[in-house]
């Protein structure tokens, strides 16, 4: 009897550790509530507020167009980007904004891949 509960559990073991493998490939691939404590971390102090700090309020920036909060005075780099944010144009402008946007005065740069994703889907679900 002893042996084969053993092999039961072992069995039961692998298919848990298949499942939440399975899980982890089906669910969105960035953490929005990790991206949050990135944000509160590393942006909140000039993003923050309704009218933003030293930068610009960032609700809703999924889908809009850069430099287009009226009441801040962004650098003509910013406003002459052409760039609308999507996933992409943020995933790329936060890896080094400097290099996206030469002239920027936004300096911050995130060069950790995960650390981005979870910041975009943490833009994503306050949208
Ligand atoms: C030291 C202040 C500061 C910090 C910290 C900071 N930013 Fe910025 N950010 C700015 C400024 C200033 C601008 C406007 C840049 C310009 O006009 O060229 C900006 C612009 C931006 C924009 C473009 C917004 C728009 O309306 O077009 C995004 C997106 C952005 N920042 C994301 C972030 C993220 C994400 C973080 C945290 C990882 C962060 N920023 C941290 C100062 C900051």
């Amino acid at each position: 009897m002893r042996p084969s509960f053993f092999a039961l559990s072992a069995a039961a073991i692998v298919v848990l550790a298949g499942a939440s493998a399975g899980l982890a490939q089906t669910s969105p691939p960035g953490d929005a509530v990790a991206g949050a404590a990135i944000f509160d971390d590393r942006c909140a102090i000039c993003h923050a507020g309704p009218t933003g700090g030293q930068g610009p309020n960032l609700d809703n920036v999924l889908g809009r167009r850069a430099a287009s909060i009226a009441s801040f005075s962004y650098t003509p780099a910013l406003t002459a980007s052409g760039l609308t944010w999507t996933a992409a144009t943020l995933n790329n402008f936060l890896t080094d904004p400097g290099k996206a946007v030469p002239g920027t005065a936004m300096i911050i740069r995130v060069p950790d891949a995960k650390e981005r994703t979870d910041l975009i889907a943490y833009f994503a679900s306050r949208h």
